[in-house]
């Protein structure tokens, strides 16, 4: 079977704007946490639906334990009430779920979640979710280079392969799409190894308000794009005549 180029083989989106979110609505920024849960099922689900292969999810970076301690502890509550509230459904849609980002630092309880999420889909092939939560771009440039070295391996047997088999994410393809919620036009730290050519689509629209009909705009703009990863453009070229 062969595969639309058309549709992202791997979307990576960065769900921002929860905390605008339940500002407008003068509600705590906890409750755009929880909308944004929410809304993630109904986006995983269509992703599949759409033959997307892999999904990955900004959930929580490196820098965002800089945030308030009552936020802080209020994402990682929500995290467990998520597995335990989803887990089985998603299992059962066949969704796989591997969790990237630095496992030290979270509290046995999230550490057991993320195990026992992993080891109950790892067999699933319908779509891969990554979730990178403690995760940040240098941090698995850094952990994976750590891994290197640690490996023994010489100057010369330092390639971009080699990198990207140590990499975190060394599960899945580079992103084709990488799109951006919440209006802020930045990467904030996200996959800076792996997005090197992938597409970038920014929206004003804030994550919980994300819905299908959202997500089919991004994939329609991915889409329309000419990919030509710094060689020449590929579908309107004449091939040369003698
Ligand atoms: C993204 O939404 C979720 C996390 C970073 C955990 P924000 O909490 O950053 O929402 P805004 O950007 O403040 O609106
Ligand atoms: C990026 O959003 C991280 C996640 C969505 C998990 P932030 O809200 O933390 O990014 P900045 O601080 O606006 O760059
Ligand atoms: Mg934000």
């Amino acid at each position: 079977m062969t595969r639309d180029l058309s549709v992202p083989r791997h979307l990576a989106i960065v769900m921002d704007g929860n905390g605008r979110w339940a500002k407008k609505r003068h509600l705590p920024r906890f409750f755009g946490h929880k909308a944004g849960v929410d809304g993630l099922l109904k986006v995983i689900k269509a992703c599949a639906d759409r033959g997307i292969e892999y999904l990955t999810v900004f959930a929580f970076s490196s820098e965002n334990w800089k945030r308030p301690e009552d936020e802080v502890s209020g994402l990682m509550g929500l995290v467990l009430v998520a597995v335990t509230k989803y887990l089985a459904k998603l299992a059962g849609d066949g969704v796989r779920i591997v969790i990237v980002g630095e496992r030290d630092g979270l509290s046995d309880r999230l550490r057991a979640a993320w195990d026992e999420a992993e080891q109950l889909t790892q067999h699933n092939t319908r779509i891969t979710l990554s979730v990178a939560f403690n995760y940040g771009g240098r941090w698995d440039l850094v952990q994976a280079c750590q891994q290197a070295v640690a490996a023994g391996l010489r100057p010369e047997q330092i390639t971009e392969q080699s990198i990207s088999a140590f990499m975190a994410m060394r599960h899945a393809p580079d992103p084709d799409l990488f799109i951006r919620t919440g209006g802020e036009v930045r990467i904030s730290n996200f996959m800076l190894w792996q997005v090197a050519y992938s597409e970038l689509v920014f929206t004003d629209c804030l994550w919980p308000d994300f819905d299908v009909a959202a997500l089919d705009a991004a994939l329609a703009t991915y889409a329309g794009r000419e990919r030509r990863f710094g060689g020449v453009e590929t579908r309107s070229v004449e091939p040369a005549t003698g």
